[in-house]
């Protein structure tokens, strides 16, 4: 039981169009003389690695890139990527990208000040200090890994994602430059972007924090629902049900653009301090094995889960349905929730997020293991506004199949 809840978050938040111009600058104060920063051929093509390098030009550092970041990035990447930015002397670590990017360059912040390999740390709270000075500038619309204290990795071995959460791993600073996702494919644009819905429902209707059932001597950077993840969670509901699809539709829309990365960034502020719930968990066995993309796993799995939920949280559900554009008039509460679901249900069609898990390859017989490895996922799944089995688990999966 909890009777009182903190807030954290990157040291700096700068948002706003061009805001990448003034990364020198963000530099020189955190200090910083060797610069390593970590990113991908895709961010180097589309020329935002040479805003960035041009920027920092006038920090001054001394720069050395990895251009080698993967969608949703193995633990043997984060290994190599750390040798190298070791090799350098690296003084700061730059994360560049959506949030593959960023969490790699999180664990290589890491690995540098602390030793070790990724999986010393994987779970909450085992980083045991402050890690290399980190700045994150995300490109996608997005993750919230800006802001946020988790670093999420894939076990190949084990086919899971896994969760590394710390406060130690909120960024020094975090640049939030709309112009930098002007380039998003419609497909990256559509998965991130139901990430970060999926990052605000799940910590409007988490469980509240005076009821959050942290087990004694268990520690977590999430604790549960609380009055300015709300503030920040709703905000972010009506930006991203206003602009996804307009920023899929149209890309060089700037105004959707905009709206999408001030979203995206509070939702992360929402849910790295009250949580993400059964969405998140499901998803990390079904990304392990599909191999979808994160945004695209929760997408599908988001009404489904909404559906069990909503016995436990009708009159935010039917908040929800508000914010995202439904007109509830004349409704019953209950009538108004399941507009929440439906509206959902619509978002996800018009910017083509798959809809069953049955279009991701999963095969019926896989569900059953799917729930197990979920179910193990404790930290996240005591956010949820209900208490879930591993049979409820299965049933989620079942009607999402
Ligand atoms: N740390 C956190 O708090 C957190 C939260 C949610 C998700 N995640 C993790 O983040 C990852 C997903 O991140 P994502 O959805 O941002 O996608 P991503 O980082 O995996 O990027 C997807 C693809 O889009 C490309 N791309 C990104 N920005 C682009 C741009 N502006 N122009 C052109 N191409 C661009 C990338 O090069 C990549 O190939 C997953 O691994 C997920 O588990 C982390
Ligand atoms: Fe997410």
């Amino acid at each position: 039981m909890r009777t009182t809840w903190s807030f954290h978050s990157a040291g700096q938040l700068l948002f706003g169009r061009d805001a990448a111009a003034q990364l020198g600058e963000v530099a020189r104060r955190l200090g910083a003389g060797r610069v390593f920063v970590v990113t991908d051929s895709h961010l180097a093509k589309a020329g935002i690695l040479e805003r960035v390098r041009s920027a920092l030009a006038a920090a001054p550092a001394s720069v050395a890139v990895f251009e080698g970041g993967l969608p949703e990035p193995p633990i043997a990447l984060a290994e190599t990527c750390a040798a190298q930015a070791r090799e350098f002397q690296a003084q700061a670590i730059l994360g560049l990208g959506g949030g593959s990017n960023m969490d790699l360059a999180k664990i290589v912040a890491t690995l540098l000040a602390h030793g070790g390999g990724p999986r010393d740390y994987v779970g909450d709270d085992q980083i045991p200090g402050p890690i290399l000075p980190l700045i994150c500038v995300p490109t996608t619309a997005g993750t919230g890994s800006e802001v946020s204290g988790a670093s999420v990795l894939t076990d190949t071995e084990n086919k899971i994602k896994v969760g590394i959460l710390s406060n130690y791993l909120r960024p020094r600073a975090a640049v939030v430059d709309p112009l930098l996702t002007v380039s998003c494919p419609p497909k990256v644009t559509a998965d991130s972007g139901i990430d970060a819905l999926t990052h605000a429902i799940e910590a409007y209707t988490a469980v509240d924090n005076e009821e959050f059932p942290l087990p004694p001597g268990v520690k977590t950077i999430y604790q549960g629902r609380h009055a300015l993840g709300d503030l920040l969670a709703e905000r972010a509901i009506e930006l991203i049900g206003a602009n996804l699809r307009r920023a899929c539709s149209h890309g060089d829309d700037l105004a959707a653009r905009e709206a999408m990365a001030l979203g995206a960034t509070l939702a992360g502020l929402a849910f790295s301090n009250v949580g993400v719930a059964v969405v998140h968990a499901l998803e990390y066995p079904i990304g392990g094995a599909t191999h979808c993309s994160h945004g695209a796993g929760n997408g599908l799995l988001l009404p489904f889960v909404m559906r069990f939920n909503l016995p436990a949280r009708v009159s935010r559900f039917a908040r929800i349905a508000e914010l995202l554009g439904e007109n509830v008039a004349g409704l019953d509460e209950t009538a108004a929730a399941e507009r929440a679901i439906i509206a959902v249900e619509r978002l996800k069609s018009a910017i083509g997020i798959p809809q069953r898990l049955r279009d991701l390859g999963a095969r019926p017989e896989q569900l059953p293991e799917f729930a197990e490895k979920a179910f193990n996922v404790k930290r996240i799944l005591r956010v949820n506004p209900r208490p879930v089995t591993a049979a409820d688990l299965e049933g989620i999966l079942r009607s999402a199949w």
